[in-house]
Order: C-alpha cells, then sequence, then structure tokens
C-alpha cells in the first residue's frame, strides 16, 4: 500500500541508507513521494538508492561517528529541504564477541555507532523537526532477551531504547512523535559481514525454528513498521518488534 500524494512534499532523513533496513526505509519513502536525505559510507550504494529520484534524494557521505560529518549531515538537510519531518537513525553495527571478551574497544565500537552518535545527531535534528514530525529508531528485539555473543550490541540498543522513552515524553512538548521499531534476524549484509559462512549456517540453524515463518524477515517488513509509527500520534514511546514470533517461540 502506498500513499502517494498525502506524503508528497515531507522530508525524512535516514543514516544507515546505503544498505540493507536503512535503504530499505530510504525506497519506501521516496515511493510514497518523499524527500529523503540519505547518509552513510558507501557513496556509490547511496547513488544507487538516490538515482532516479533527482530533486528529491540528497546524498550526503560521511561517518555517524564523526562529529564534523554529523554536523554537515543535518546542515545539508536544513540547506536541501527547510526542514525534517521524520527522522530514522539506522546506521548500526553488529560484531560477535562472547561475554569474557566483550573488552573496552568492542564495548565503545558498538555504543559510539549504535548510541553516542544517535544521541548526538538526535540533538542537531530536533531544532529542525517541525511539530507533528517524528523520529523513529532503530533497535532490535534482542533486548529483550539473551543471544550469545551479542552481549555489547544488545546493550548499546538497550541504552537506546531507554533514551527513546524519555525523549518520547520530553519532545511530546514540541509535538514530536518518538517510537522504535526492534526488528528480529532480517535479511541484510550485516550478518554476512559479522560471521563466516559456515557459522552463519549455524547460526540461521539455531535460529530458523523459532521463527514462525522459518525464515529471516524482509527489510521491507521493518521499513512497513516504521512507516505505520512515523505519522501516528497516538503511538508514543514504543518499541514496535518485527521478529515473526521469535520472541515469543
Ligand atoms: N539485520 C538484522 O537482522 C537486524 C536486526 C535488528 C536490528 N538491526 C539494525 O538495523 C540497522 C541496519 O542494519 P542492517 O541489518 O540493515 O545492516 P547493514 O546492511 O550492514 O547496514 C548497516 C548500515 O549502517 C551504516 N553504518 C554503519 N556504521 C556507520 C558509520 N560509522 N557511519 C555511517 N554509516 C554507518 C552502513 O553504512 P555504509 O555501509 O555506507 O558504511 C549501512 O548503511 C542497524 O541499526 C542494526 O543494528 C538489524
Amino acid at each position: 500500500m502506498t500513499l502517494s500524494g498525502t506524503l508528497a512534499g515531507k522530508t525524512a532523513l535516514i543514516t544507515g541508507a546505503s544498505s540493507g533496513i536503512g535503504q530499505s526505509i530510504a525506497q519506501r519513502f521516496l515511493a510514497e513521494g518523499m524527500n529523503v536525505v540519505l547518509f552513510g559510507r558507501n557513496k556509490q550504494n547511496l547513488q544507487q538508492v538516490a538515482q532516479e529520484h533527482d530533486g528529491r534524494a540528497c546524498i550526503v557521505v560521511g561517518d555517524v561517528t564523526a562529529a564534523a560529518d554529523r554536523q554537515r549531515l543535518v546542515q545539508s538537510a536544513v540547506d536541501q529541504f527547510g526542514h525534517i519531518d521524520v527522522f530514522v537513525p539506522a546506521a548500526g553495527v553488529l560484531t560477535f564477541a562472547g561475554v569474557e571478551q566483550v573488552t573496552e574497544q568492542v564495548l565503545l565500537h558498538h555504543l559510539n555507532t549504535n548510541f553516542i552518535s544517535i544521541v548526538e545527531l538526535t540533538n542537531l535534528v530536533v531544532p529542525h523537526i517541525p511539530r507533528g514530525g517524528s523520529v523513529v529508531f532503530i533497535s532490535t528485539s534482542i533486548t529483550s532477551g539473551g543471544f550469545p555473543g551479542l552481549a555489547a550490541y544488545s546493550a548499546s540498543k538497550g541504552a537506546l531504547e531507554a533514551y527513546m522513552r524519555t525523549a518520547a515524553v520530553e519532545l511530546a512538548a514540541k509535538d514530536i512523535i518518538v517510537n522504535a521499531v526492534a526488528p528480529g534476524p532480517t535479511k541484510t549484509p550485516i550478518w554476512t559481514q559479522a560471521l563466516p559462512p559456515e557459522i552463519l549456517q549455524q547460526v540461521a540453524a539455531t535460529i530458523g525454528p523459532r521463527l514462525l515463518t522459518r525464515e529471516f524477515g524482509d527489510p521491507e517488513a521493518v521499513a512497513d513498521a516504521v512507516m505505520a509509527l512515523a505519522f501516528n500520534p497516538s503511538i508514543r514511546g514504543q518499541r514496535i518488534v518485527t521478529d515473526a514470533g521469535y520472541g515469543i517461540n
């Protein structure tokens, strides 16, 4: 279902738009007729998403952990479109490390990208979100359970969810809607980058039976959930899980 027409002229800023879930969200918003500012490090991938949307898609190449890049991103969005109706910080990293291997370096890697840079970017974006606008964070379904090897990753997303609830309460004063989508295992490069093929096969074989669909989800399902949250003022401070039943099975 598309809402084309009703959303034309609205502007979204999406980080992680060069791959996987962020890319899918960007494509969905563009299909709805929105203006989209796409951010990531891989210029070629960003250009592929933006092509055929001249004038409505603006790409900004940069590293979300770099303060200067974050400032340039928000300034570019405002220069191009004037304001930001929907902010979706989807950029994230995931590496496997057992509980006894979670070093300060591993923790900082996850916290810097998955939490601190998002908080810093939110500080810069919020002044440019008009009343009725929204923020949709991308968490993970595993913050409510335990997943071997992902303690640092899960902790970084847990921090993000706690932050999201307070942001939802405070930013209501500016009539800004704040929520999070918590995807379960989803078919994106994050898995193939984190694990060698033979280990990934074993992990997928463990996860598969708990998914009521029996397979990893499509990033488009996450984009659908983001779309549902971005424009609904009755849903506030929620964590919407798209995990095909993994958490209940
Ligand atoms: N796939 C899943 O099963 C799953 C489940 C739950 C939650 N998530 C979350 O969904 C989000 C998207 O992940 P994905 O699965 O779509 O993975 P992905 O395909 O690997 O995409 C990750 C994205 O994050 C960007 N990124 C990472 N570090 C960055 C940095 N320092 N600066 C700028 N951009 C950076 C990447 O950009 P470049 O490639 O351009 O560097 C890429 O666009 C993440 O927050 C992840 O935690 C994924």
